[in-house]
């Protein structure tokens, strides 16, 4: 765009969103860019994102801080551990996950070999592809004993990756685009039923790419054979932590995505992560509120173009 054109818009952007009298200056206009927003509301200290931060700060002597952590470690924490995921129990219309394929690949060449990738062939992937990668992301591999103070002992899980005080805030949905033995849907990962529950047929699969906010062609979403979303249920690790809480989250997506994308590479896959989706659409989508299950991340998965 031409720079007076920009100027005309930037000038009738300040016009018609001033939220004060008209004046050519950045505070008179909701039209700002990351870091003008930034500058202003660092001077008056109302920053989300950096208030986010520092509340989230551990300090001594927390009192209410040293309870909150304390309760999980009695009798009743450790058999609220041993819910988790309980709901799934009475789940119908299961999906049980294949007997997947090894993951062969030496683990430091895996780490070499990680690169994303953004193009696929549109070849639909086999299921027991799919059902390593679940694993690899969220599936139980071991039990756990854990000494009740009355005598007698209770069986939690434990999974792929480390979840802070085993609470496990992150959950694995799959968009199943191109999966042979996997009808098109959008279905949910249950870790103690090994299995998929379907949340949405191939209509949702539509409305999800419909989402999509990146320009077409940088990811060859319509050759995708699936998409791997990860739902935060931060409530479940700030509960216990208080807003650090909500830095474990992350931190564990984190760790669920790196796991995906090495399985994914160790299986000759293709894979890259994706940001570019509108939160409040998926959140309509999947029916969640935002805040107690929110859209964190998503992974596209197909065979290499
Ligand atoms: C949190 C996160 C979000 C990303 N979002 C996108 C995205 O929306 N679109 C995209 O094409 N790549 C995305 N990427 C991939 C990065 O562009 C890529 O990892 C980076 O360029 C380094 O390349 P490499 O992964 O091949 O080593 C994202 C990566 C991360 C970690």
């Amino acid at each position: 765009m031409a720079d007076s054109n920009k100027n005309v818009l930037i000038n009738a952007t300040c016009w018609a969103n001033s939220y004060s009298t008209y004046a050519l200056q950045e505070s008179s206009t909701a039209f700002k860019t990351f870091s003008i927003a930034f500058s202003q509301e660092n001077l008056r200290g109302q920053n989300p994102a950096e208030n986010f931060l520092a509340s989230s700060y551990m300090r001594r002597n927390d009192r209410a801080r040293d309870f909150s952590i304390s309760s999980y470690f009695g009798d009743t924490g450790m058999q609220m551990l041993q819910l988790i995921d309980e709901e799934d129990a009475i789940a119908k219309n299961l999906f049980p996950l294949s007997e997947g394929v090894p993951l062969t690949m030496e683990i430091g060449e895996v780490m070499i070999q990680r690169r994303s990738i953004r193009h696929y062939t549109g070849d639909p992937m086999e299921f027991d592809y799919l059902s390593s990668l679940i694993r690899a992301a969220a599936g139980i591999t071991a039990t756990n004993q854990m000494a009740l103070s009355q005598g007698g002992s209770l069986e939690t899980t434990l999974r792929t990756v480390a979840s802070g005080g085993g609470l496990y805030p992150v959950k694995l949905y799959v968009v199943a685009c191109s999966v042979n033995g996997l009808e098109p849907g959008i279905y949910r990962f249950a870790s103690k039923k090994d299995a998929l529950i379907q949340v949405d047929d191939a209509s949702g699969v539509e409305s999800f790419f419909n989402c999509y906010s990146a320009a077409p062609g940088i990811i060859s979403t319509d050759k995708a054979s699936a998409v791997l979303l990860l739902i935060g249920h931060p409530w479940r690790s700030m509960r216990k932590y208080g807003n650090k809480g909500l830095r474990f989250v992350f931190q564990e997506a984190g760790a669920m995505t790196q796991n995906i994308h090495l399985a994914a590479t160790s299986l000759g896959l293709g894979s890259v992560d994706c940001a570019s989706f509108y939160d409040e659409e998926i959140h309509d989508l999947l029916q969640m509120d935002g805040i107690n299950q929110f859209f964190l991340h998503a992974i596209f998965i197909g065979m290499p173009g």
